[in-house]
């Protein structure tokens, strides 16, 4: 049919079975949030990742991603990549790595990106979140 010719059987098989959809609780010191939308077509992404302490390796990944097929699928594909990485490995994720994996037409290459910036907002919010514990535990020493 005309939906499969016109996307890759990657981008149906996240898009109809997609990997780790659902939520963290936001407020876990070691969970990390990244929130972004695409102001071209309003499609927003929410994705999770749970860091263990110690080593930086994401042990759980969950994302929420309103939005079209690709946004979906790459959202889908880049939770399970990133699964088990350490954080830093993750932040070197580029939307292209996804867009190629799920061989994206340039109209969809937005849709990766999101993706990319929703992990590097999540990095972020965990590293900062772990850094005001830090300067929380020195000040009450
Ligand atoms: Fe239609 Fe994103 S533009 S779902
Ligand atoms: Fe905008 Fe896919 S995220 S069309």
């Amino acid at each position: 049919n005309l939906l499969k010719r016109s996307y890759h059987e990657n981008v149906i098989k996240h898009y109809e079975n997609p990997q780790n959809v659902g939520s963290l609780p936001k407020d876990d010191p070691n969970v990390g949030t990244g929130l972004v939308g695409a102001p071209a077509c309003g499609d927003v992404m929410k994705l999770q990742i749970l860091v263990d302490e110690e080593t930086g390796q994401i042990k759980d990944v969950k994302f929420k991603t309103y939005g079209c097929g690709s946004a979906i699928a790459s959202s889908s594909f880049a939770s399970q990549k990133i699964k088990g990485l350490k954080v830093w490995e993750a932040k070197e994720i580029k939307n292209q790595d996804i867009a190629r994996e799920l061989s994206l037409p340039p109209v969809k290459l937005h849709c990766s990106m999101l993706a990319e910036d929703a992990i590097k907002m999540a990095v972020k919010d965990w590293e900062t979140k772990r850094a005001n514990k830090k300067k929380n535990k020195k000040g009450k020493k």
